[in-house]
């Protein structure tokens, strides 16, 4: 299987890219990145990128009159860097079927939450809410619906009686930059087998 090669694309601070692209260094994850995309001209995910020679790319979503052509904008800049696996790292925008069909199993979210409870943008403040005693993170692919794609990875939390979406979110974080390098990394060596709803791990090729 050749190298594959990623897309990021970020909304906010980045913490998730920088875990990928830290996992690249340490040679846990076998890829490049070869463009990292925002919707927003202050995502210090720019930033980031630009420090670690990655192209860094803001599609300002402000400056497009509606979805289709600012996803257009997206396709055009992702497919001229050949990107072959689209990474969702704090993306805080829904992908149309159009993007979705484009990458056709070859996007990866991380939500920070133990899906399918709790989807959406507000996760750590829903599951305050709710009372629940753990949470987490899972990683899934993409498909044409809310967080509702094949789960790929997830790890568990426990949420703490005094927990802030701060606190509970921090302590998420913290599994979300070890999960989302290894969901990649089994990724890139062709052992993740989509069956429906559900992903098989195959075992690494000896
Ligand atoms: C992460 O917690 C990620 O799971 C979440 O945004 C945060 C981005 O942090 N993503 C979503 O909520 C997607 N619906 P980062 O900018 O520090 O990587």
């Amino acid at each position: 299987m050749s190298k594959q090669v990623l897309g990021v694309l970020c909304s906010g601070r980045g913490t998730d890219l920088q875990s990928i692209i830290d996992a690249i260094g340490r040679g846990e994850v076998d890829a490049t990145i070869a463009v990292v995309l925002t919707d927003k001209p202050d995502a210090y995910a720019l930033t980031r990128a630009e420090k670690a020679g990655i192209k860094a790319v803001c599609i300002d979503r402000k400056q497009f009159d509606g979805r289709q052509p600012f996803e257009e904008a997206l396709i055009a800049a992702l497919d001229e860097a050949g990107v072959t696996l689209v990474v969702l790292a704090g993306f805080m925008r829904i992908l149309t079927p159009y993007f979705v069909r484009h990458y056709a199993g070859r996007i990866m979210n991380i939500h920070p939450a133990l899906l399918p409870s709790f989807p959406g943008a507000h996760a750590h403040r829903d599951v305050l809410a709710y009372g629940v005693k753990v949470s987490g993170c899972t990683v899934h692919f993409v498909d044409e619906g809310t967080d509702s794609g094949p789960i790929i990875l997830q790890a568990a939390v426990p949420v703490l009686d005094d927990d802030t979406e701060e606190t509970l979110g921090a302590r998420v974080l913290e599994q979300e930059h070890i999960i989302y390098p290894k969901a990649i990394q089994l990724y890139c060596e062709g052992r993740l087998k989509v069956e429906g709803r559900h992903v098989r791990i195959l075992s690494a090729k000896q």
